[in-house]
């Protein structure tokens, strides 16, 4: 062999090899990476200003790739020059991190899912809600089962590492129980039940799942989740609790689930429906969202003793879950001035709350359509 053809032969496996090496799958950010930072590292280095320690914020991008000094916490692509990583591994108990006084300790997986994460660029992944819904790749075929239902097959992905297998499909008259109670949240009659059981074709479940869906009763079932959400209720919630009438609401949100409203129409119409140019009717009863809360009547009401049910509004809905309205506070996310400035608008208007008027205005409509990108 010559000499060249050896290097040749030696550099394509040196690539080979290479690869197998980085061959590590994308380190999930939201799902891997967060929830360690979280767990173990936000509380000294957060958003919580007052239980921040060495000005060093790890929930944010700048914050971990901040100069400190000649070097930073992180350095995309490189975990072997990062101080976090230095710090994970320090046998110096002044520099371990986190201290070993606060009894948490990373264990080896753990600290290898941050430095892989350094390594492969030290993304920050936006909260779920503000990214687009993407068609997830469906995993393939697995040893773990021949169903080919996407779900299946996600199960199956996670199962392949664990020692569970999936169970026996059930029998029928299971099946159909379960999904009457999932789709329509009761049981089937007699003869709802004989038409499936008595069904030997191949898409008898299909069928079924086909008509629950179409059901009435299922926009019922589903509007239940949300009006629970939403503080549904038909009382004013304070000492008379005396009668509130929003059942139009109510109405509007089963036909919402019904119709198979998107989302975001849904939204925009629960939070300013009225603003809409020419809104119709049904739009300005969707506006009914923003009365959904405890209020009173009372001359002597003091506003200061009423913002607190403010602090909901519309987050949940934007799918931000109520955590996001103090940009300081220890499981906030978002810091944009935004999201401040809602609230500084939301909280200025408490008489209005107070005596149940319309608070809404145009701020909250362009606010609304600028998260979900709409004209
Ligand atoms: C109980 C509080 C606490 C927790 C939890 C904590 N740290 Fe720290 N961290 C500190 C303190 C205090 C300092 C400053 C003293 C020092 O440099 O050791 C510090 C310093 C650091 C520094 C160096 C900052 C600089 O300016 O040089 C890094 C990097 C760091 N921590 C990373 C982490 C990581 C990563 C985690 C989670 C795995 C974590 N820390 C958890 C308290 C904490």
């Amino acid at each position: 062999m010559t000499y060249c053809k050896t290097h040749l032969i030696l550099f394509i496996l040196t690539l080979f090899v290479g690869r197998l090496l980085n061959a590590a799958l994308p380190v999930d950010f939201t799902n891997e990476v967060r929830p360690i930072l979280s767990e173990y590292c936000f509380h000294c280095h957060g958003p919580d200003k007052s239980t921040r320690k060495a000005k060093l914020r790890l929930d944010l991008s700048e914050g971990a790739l901040r100069d400190l000094g000649g070097y930073s916490a992180v350095i995309p692509g490189k975990p072997e020059d990062s101080e976090l990583v230095f710090r994970l591994h320090s046998e110096d108990k002044e520099e371990l991190m986190p201290p070993p006084e606060t009894g948490k300790r990373l264990s080896e997986k753990q600290k290898k899912i941050l430095e892989e994460w350094i390594k492969q660029g030290a993304i920050y992944e936006e909260h779920w809600s503000f990214l687009p819904i993407e068609n997830p790749v469906v995993p393939t075929k697995s040893s773990k089962t021949k169903s080919i239902h996407p779900v299946d097959r996600f199960l199956a992905k996670r199962l392949e590492s664990e020692a569970y297998s999936f169970a026996q499909p059930t029998e029928k008259k299971t099946l159909l129980r379960r999904l009457y109670f999932d789709l329509l949240g009761m049981p089937p009659t007699q003869k709802e039940a004989n038409q499936f059981l008595t069904d030997k074709s191949d898409n008898a479940y299909d069928q079924l799942v086909d008509r629950l869906l179409a059901d009435q009763r299922f926009g019922e079932r589903m509007a239940v989740h949300w009006l629970d959400l939403v503080r549904y209720s038909d009382t004013i919630g304070y000492h008379s609790d005396n009668f509130m009438e929003v059942s139009a609401y109510r109405d509007y949100v089963i036909d919402a689930f019904n119709e198979n409203m998107s989302y975001d129409q849904f939204v925009i119409e629960n939070l300013a429906g009225d603003l809409i140019p020419e809104s119709s009717k049904r739009q300005k009863i969707a506006s009914g969202y923003n009365r959904l809360l405890q209020t009173t009547q009372e001359g002597g009401a003091q506003a200061a003793e009423y913002t607190a049910i403010t602090k909901p509004i519309g987050f949940e809905t934007l799918g931000l879950f109520g955590w996001v309205l103090l940009p300081d506070a220890p499981n906030a996310m978002i810091t944009s001035s935004t999201l401040l400035q809602l609230r500084i608008f939301i909280l200025s208007q408490p008489f209005l709350l107070i005596f149940r008027k319309n608070l809404w205005a145009e701020e909250i409509l362009t606010f609304t359509c600028q998260l979900l990108n709409r004209k």
